[in-house]
């Protein structure tokens, strides 16, 4: 199994959880970790890179901190521009057919604000699911996600069992049986 990790973060220098979560997986040796808003400053996206790095790979993990409940702007210029009719879904648009695609992502609101009577009304499963209605719209397999709370009540315990458990998640985690 392949994977890709695509970070979206535009200003690793001053993160805390997705920084570290990088550096553990980098130490781990066997994951692509691809830095969007490092490959593209100008933000100029370079499809046909992108879509030969998928094709390359059986499973792609988009993380990012959660900005306003979706993904930081460049992740969303990803998904406009790289998941192309003909490519990703259309007339022999089949080269995401059959991958995996999941989110490992990091928020300031806390577990029990992410629920129905919390503060966020929503929770992180339920802010998420354009990813995973985009995964079932190009074919691909949706993943369930991952996830680091609460991060401004983050002692460096508590981050670094986050990034063993985010390692953990990645060699375990399965599709959801389809009901
Ligand atoms: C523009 C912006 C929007 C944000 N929106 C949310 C949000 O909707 N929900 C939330 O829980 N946290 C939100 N946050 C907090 C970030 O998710 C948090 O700072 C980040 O996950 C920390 O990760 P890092 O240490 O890797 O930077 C937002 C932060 C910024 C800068």
């Amino acid at each position: 199994m392949k994977t890709l990790v695509i970070v979206a973060h535009p200003n690793l220098e001053a993160s805390r959880v997705n920084k570290a979560w990088i550096e553990e997986l980098k130490k781990q040796g066997e994951y692509t970790i691809h830095e969007i808003y490092k490959a593209y400053p100008d933000e100029n996206i370079d499809v046909a890179k992108e879509q030969a790095l998928v094709e390359a790979h059986d499973r792609v993990i988009f993380q990012f901190p959660v900005f306003w409940y979706s993904a930081p702007a460049l992740l969303k210029k990803w998904f406009d521009t790289v998941l192309q009719y003909g490519w990703a879904f259309g007339p022999d648009g089949d080269k995401t057919a059959g991958k995996e695609f999941g989110v490992a992502v990091s928020t300031y609101g806390t577990e029990e604000s992410y629920q129905a009577t919390g503060f966020n009304r929503f929770t992180v499963q339920e802010i998420l699911r354009p990813f995973e209605a985009t995964a079932h719209f190009i074919s691909a397999t949706y993943l369930p996600h991952f996830t680091l709370n609460d991060v401004s009540n983050l002692s460096d315990e508590r981050l670094a069992q986050s990034s063993a458990d985010y390692v953990q998640h990645l060699k375990s985690v399965k599709p959801l049986a389809n009901v």
